[in-house]
């Protein structure tokens, strides 16, 4: 795999971004990866999935392949946790996956998917409210199905 130079990573990767996204989006992100001290790119990748010849089946696959990534991802996220360490999860990759690829000479099967940069926190993280649970949990009893 060749050597990238990560400036024009972000470089490349934020000129993608800069055609959809308003300019203090861009800043913020640009900040977020420039200033990681680690930044990990998260690809997919379908060489040890199971092939289908219909559609369906198949992207049935790749979605398992997707979830896969992403869980694997969010195990490392909470390992840095566990370690003191912080981590954001950003999908800009997902939109300009060849110039990830082309920037980073990553293997054609390789799909980019997210970054995930990786750091000591400047301070506590935002606490959040937490939506009430009945409003993301549906019930059901056997008497209604
Ligand atoms: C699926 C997903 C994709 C995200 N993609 C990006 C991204 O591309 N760029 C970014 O700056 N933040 C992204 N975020 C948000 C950050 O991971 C982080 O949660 C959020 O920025 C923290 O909140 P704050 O910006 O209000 O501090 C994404 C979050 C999720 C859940």
């Amino acid at each position: 795999m060749g050597r990238a130079d990560p400036g024009a990573a972000i470089g490349r990767l934020l000129s993608v971004r800069q055609l959809v996204a308003p300019l203090a989006d861009v800043a913020r992100s640009r900040a977020r990866i420039a200033g990681a001290p680690v930044v990990l790119v998260v690809c997919v990748t379908m060489e040890e999935m199971d092939v289908y010849a219909d559609a369906a089946r198949a992207r049935a696959e790749f979605l398992m392949a997707v979830q896969s990534t992403a869980m694997a991802a969010q195990n490392l996220m909470l390992a840095a946790h566990s370690e003191g360490l912080g981590s954001c999860w950003m999908c800009g990759p997902l939109f300009c996956p060849e110039v990830v690829r082309a920037t980073l000479d990553l293997p054609r099967q390789w799909e980019p998917q997210a970054l995930v940069t990786i750091g000591f926190p400047a301070g506590p993280a935002k606490q959040r409210p937490r939506k009430p649970l009945n409003e993301v949990v549906g019930q059901y009893c056997a008497e209604q199905v």
